[in-house]
C-alpha cells in the first residue's frame, strides 16, 4: 500500500444502508471527487458486508475511493459459520478492514488478543488493518485513558505491523454516536502518547485516525491536531455531502 503519510478518512457505515443507498452515495461521492479534480486525502468507504460487491462495482470507475470492510475473521478459511475471511475481502477488492471497533469489542466480546489475530489475518491477506482503540467514559473519569489505550494497543497490534499495513483509530467509546468529543487538547494528548508508543514498536509513519462524532463542523479543527492523521467517521459518512466535507477538511 502507498500513501502512508497522506491523511486517511474512512467512512464506517456500520449496519446501515441498502443496495440503493450504496450506489447513490458512491455516485454522489464520485461526482464530488470529479468536480474537485481529485481526492483531498486517501478516502475509504466501509459498507456492510452484503453491499461490498455492489460498492466494488461502483468504485471500479471511481479510482479516488478505496473499499474497506468492517471486520474479518482471524482464520484464513474453515468452519466459522457466518464469518468472513480477510482473503475473501481482498478477493472482492477491499484494500482495508476495520478490526477491534468498540462495538465489536462490546457486542461480540472481542478481546485484544482476538483483535490482534484478526489484524494479523488482514495483513497476511494484503489488507490494511484499521485497528481501533479507545477508553470508555468510566475509564476517562477514573484517569485511566492512557493506560487503557496503551494496553489495547500493545495487545491488539500484530508483530511486524508497520505504516504500510496498519492504521490506528483512536475512538473514545463515549464519543461514538453521542455528539460529544474530547477537547482538541485531550485528543492531542492521547494521539501524542499513541505516537510515542508506536514509535517504540513499529516503523514511523503509522497513521493515527481520530474517530467519535466527527462532523463537517468539527472536522477541520480535529484534523489539524498534531499526530491526527485522518478520521474514522460513522454517522456523518452516511451522507455524501457531510462525508465529502470532512474529506475536504484534511490539511
Ligand atoms: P460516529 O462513529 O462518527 O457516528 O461517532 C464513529 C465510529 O464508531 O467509527
Amino acid at each position: 500500500m502507498t500513501d502512508s503519510l497522506r491523511p486517511l478518512v474512512a467512512g464506517n457505515w456500520k449496519m446501515n444502508g441498502s443496495r440503493a443507498m450504496t450506489r447513490d452515495l458512491l455516485v454522489s461521492l464520485g461526482a464530488a471527487l470529479d468536480g474537485a479534480g481529485g481526492a483531498p486525502c486517501e478516502i475509504v468507504v466501509c459498507p456492510p458486508a452484503p453491499y461490498l460487491a455492489d460498492a466494488a462495482r461502483a468504485l471500479a470507475s471511481i479510482p479516488g475511493i478505496a473499499l474497506g470492510a468492517q471486520d474479518c475473521h482471524a482464520a484464513a478459511s474453515g468452519a466459522h459459520t457466518g464469518d468472513i475471511a480477510a482473503g475473501m475481502l481482498a478477493d472482492l477488492g477491499c484494500l482495508y478492514t476495520i478490526v477491534g471497533h468498540s462495538e465489536r469489542r462490546g457486542d461480540h466480546g472481542e478481546a485484544s488478543a482476538t483483535v490482534k489475530a484478526k489484524a494479523a489475518a488482514a495483513i497476511a491477506a494484503g489488507l490494511g488493518a484499521i485497528v481501533c482503540v479507545g477508553e470508555t467514559g468510566a475509564d476517562r473519569a477514573a484517569g485511566r485513558t492512557e493506560a487503557v489505550v496503551s494496553e489495547q494497543l500493545d495487545g491488539s497490534l500484530p508483530d511486524g505491523a508497520g505504516a504500510e499495513s496498519c492504521v490506528i483509530a483512536y475512538e473514545p467509546v463515549w464519543a461514538i454516536g453521542t455528539g460529544q468529543t474530547p477537547t482538541p487538547a485531550e485528543i492531542g494528548e492521547v494521539h501524542a502518547s499513541i505516537r510515542a508508543r508506536l514509535d517504540r514498536h513499529l516503523a514511523c509513519g503509522v497513521r493515527i485516525l481520530y474517530g467519535g462524532s466527527v462532523k463537517p463542523e468539527n472536522a477541520a479543527a480535529i484534523l489539524a491536531i498534531a499526530h491526527v492523521g485522518g478520521a474514522l467517521v460513522g454517522g456523518a459518512s452516511l451522507d455524501a455531502d457531510a462525508f465529502w466535507s470532512i474529506c475536504r477538511s484534511c490539511p
